[in-house]
């Protein structure tokens, strides 16, 4: 185990609640059925993917420059929401297992399908923590594809298997696994059931969990 590779919405904060809302707001303006169930769908996935999904509720049928606005709307409410996040918004244990993982000399990188993570690390006062942040606007294939965990890798020069990728939604675990890493995920066994290992809460995070059950897995 070398490298510690995050997702950042619904694993560093808890800003996947701010997308569930802020997507139920257009689902809504727009007369459609939108529930917490259906917002598990969206999670990991692009913004215009998740869009494209929130449409799927609808008869009705949107021109690309009409889907642009739609896309906009959500974001710029969702804007709103994450210009209120400060340190105290990172979810527990995170920076205790950055300031471990640092200090162990490993490294770390953030791979976020959001356009917004750059923004929202700045808010939240840990971007010195990461050695590499993958650009999102340079990723083809979105999660479930590994290419965004298979890029952080690379960029950090570490083989994909001693990589570790922590995530919060299934296509996230999906993209973990098909780029042949160790996959946490935090949630509910019922959620996360392919992922090597399941944490309730980040609060269970630390190095010494990842490192055992790291180790556990290649010896099994
Ligand atoms: C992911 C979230 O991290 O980023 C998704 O899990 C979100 O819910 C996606 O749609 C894109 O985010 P943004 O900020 O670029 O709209
Ligand atoms: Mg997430």
């Amino acid at each position: 185990m070398r490298a510690v590779i995050f997702d950042l919405d619904g694993v560093i904060t808890d800003t996947a609640e701010y997308h569930y809302l802020a997507w139920k707001s257009l689902a809504e303006e727009l007369g459609l059925p939108f529930n917490k169930d259906f917002n598990e769908k969206l999670k990991g996935i692009s913004r215009m993917e998740s869009l494209e999904l929130v449409l799927s509720l609808d008869q009705g049928s949107y021109s690309e420059e009409q889907k642009l606005q739609l896309a906009a709307k959500k974001n710029d409410l969702y804007k709103t929401m994450i210009a209120q996040v400060t340190p105290a918004d990172l979810l527990p244990g995170i920076e205790k297992l950055l300031k471990e993982l640092k200090e162990a000399g490993l490294l770390t990188a953030l791979a976020s399908a959001s356009k917004n993570a750059s923004f929202i690390l700045d808010r939240l006062e840990v971007a010195h923590y990461f050695d590499h942040i993958v650009d999102v606007a340079l990723i083809r294939q979105g999660k479930p594809d590994p290419e965004i965990f298979l890029t952080a890798a690379a960029k950090l020069g570490v083989a994909p298997a001693d990589c570790v990728g922590i995530e919060d939604a299934e296509a996230g675990i999906q993209s973990i696994l098909a780029a042949g890493m160790f996959a946490v995920g935090v949630g509910t066994p019922a959620k996360m059931q392919q992922a090597d290992l399941i944490v309730s809460s980040t609060e269970r995070l630390s190095l010494s969990l990842l490192q055992s059950s790291f180790i556990k897995k290649a010896l099994s």
